[in-house]
């Protein structure tokens, strides 16, 4: 029988709601497709950080890559600083296995109504850079809490990040229906690095004869979201920009509570990792309602990359069916709870 040892970190907030609620679903799932998941909980977290002063003990990434893959739920706390944690936990892990691809579907389910009356058009597939960029990490602050002082935050683009991700959307774009790949830019105001990022993309598309591209300023790119949804089929966007629009996309897809995430090695020479896109929800942690549905579609794409594409369809299906009778969590207007929704997929399997 085929295994797959799979890294847990649930990390904060709903994120202990929805991760262990997609165990179960994969579980169940793993027993009927035959073959096994072995999970294995880490608790890097904001809570371990108030403790011992470190998300991620040391030797933790050594350990981590050991994996198959890395399920991941979110990091964020109230009274912990957000860039604190994000560059405690998920970027260090995203950067240092060189995850630099990060594949955001969003569609607009069976049951669910999109905010946009085309909303049924929604069949969007977003590629966002995911080591370098604006959030490289470069930078810093000098003359601290003075008058004159001065904080730099400087976008990195380099030759082989840029390349590597264009090259990527552009085998996605090849595989789909449509064959269409919109790159998102700013090289209007942002004259270096996104000017590179538009060169390298026009580069690379001379490989790619049959897909059909367009280029589209980011700004414009929101009005394009809500107007002409049915215009846009793969986007490639940079670290940030595809960070917005990606939470923009899954609002227009019905709730930030069913959008998932591969941050994807595509080498394999390291594990990837799966998340839901939203974070620590404070305003629902701890009350049963999270929408674990954005779980269990990471979880999908998650089977999908290790190769086991018949359980991934067939969660999929589940899914689609459990939201097609309207089980619904608050933030798809229902009163079903994590619970339930995760009760009524597992019976769907
Ligand atoms: P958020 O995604 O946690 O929440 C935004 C809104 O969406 C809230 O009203 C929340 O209740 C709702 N929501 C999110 N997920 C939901 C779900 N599964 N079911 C139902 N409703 C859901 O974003 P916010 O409030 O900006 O950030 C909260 C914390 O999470 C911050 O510390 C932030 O840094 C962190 N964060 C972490 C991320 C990660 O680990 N990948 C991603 C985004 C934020
Ligand atoms: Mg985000």
């Amino acid at each position: 029988m085929k295994s797959y040892r799979i890294a847990s970190i649930p990390g904060d907030g709903i994120g202990n709601e929805v991760i262990p609620a997609g165990e179960d679903v994969l579980a169940a799932l793993a027993a009927k497709e035959g073959f096994d998941l072995k999970f294995e909980s880490f608790d890097w977290s904001s809570a371990r950080y108030k403790k011992t002063g470190a998300y991620i003990p040391e030797g933790g990434l050594e350990r981590l890559r050991t994996f198959d893959a890395i399920l991941f739920g979110a990091v964020g706390a109230p009274d912990v600083p957000d860039h604190v944690s994000l560059w405690g936990l998920r970027l260090p892990i995203c950067q240092g296995f060189d995850q630099y691809a990060n594949v955001r579907p969003s569609r607009v389910l069976p049951g669910i109504t999109s905010p946009l009356d085309q909303g049924k058009k929604i069949d969007w597939v977003i590629v966002r850079e995911n080591t370098e960029g604006e959030y490289s990490g470069s930078g810093g602050r000098v003359h601290t809490g003075l008058p004159d002082e001065i904080a730099t935050e400087t976008s990195v683009f380099t030759r082989k990040g840029v390349e590597r991700v264009h090259r990527f959307a552009f085998q996605l774009a090849q595989k789909r229906k449509r064959k269409h790949l919109t790159l998102v830019t700013k090289s209007n105001a942002q004259r270096h690095g996104m000017v590179l990022w538009d060169e390298i993309f026009f580069e690379v598309a001379k490989k790619f004869p049959d897909v059909k591209t367009d280029r589209i300023l980011v700004d414009a790119m929101t009005t394009r979201m809500v107007l002409k949804p049915e215009s846009i089929d793969t986007v490639v966007a940079s670290n940030l920009h595809a960070d917005i629009l990606s939470d923009l996309a899954a609002a227009l897809s019905g709730s930030l509570g069913i959008a998932p995430t591969a941050n994807l090695n595509p080498e394999r020479t390291f594990p990837s990792m799966f998340e839901p896109i939203h974070g620590s929800a404070f305003d629902i942690t701890g009350k049963g309602v999270a929408n674990p549905i954005a779980t269990f579609w990471t979880a999908s794409m998650m089977l999908e990359h290790l190769g086991e594409a018949n359980a991934a369809a067939r969660l999929m299906k589940a899914i689609e069916a459990v939201t097609a009778k309207k089980v619904f969590t608050p933030d798809l207007g229902g009163t079903a709870r994590t619970a339930d929704v995760t009760r009524a997929v597992i019976a769907a399997l």
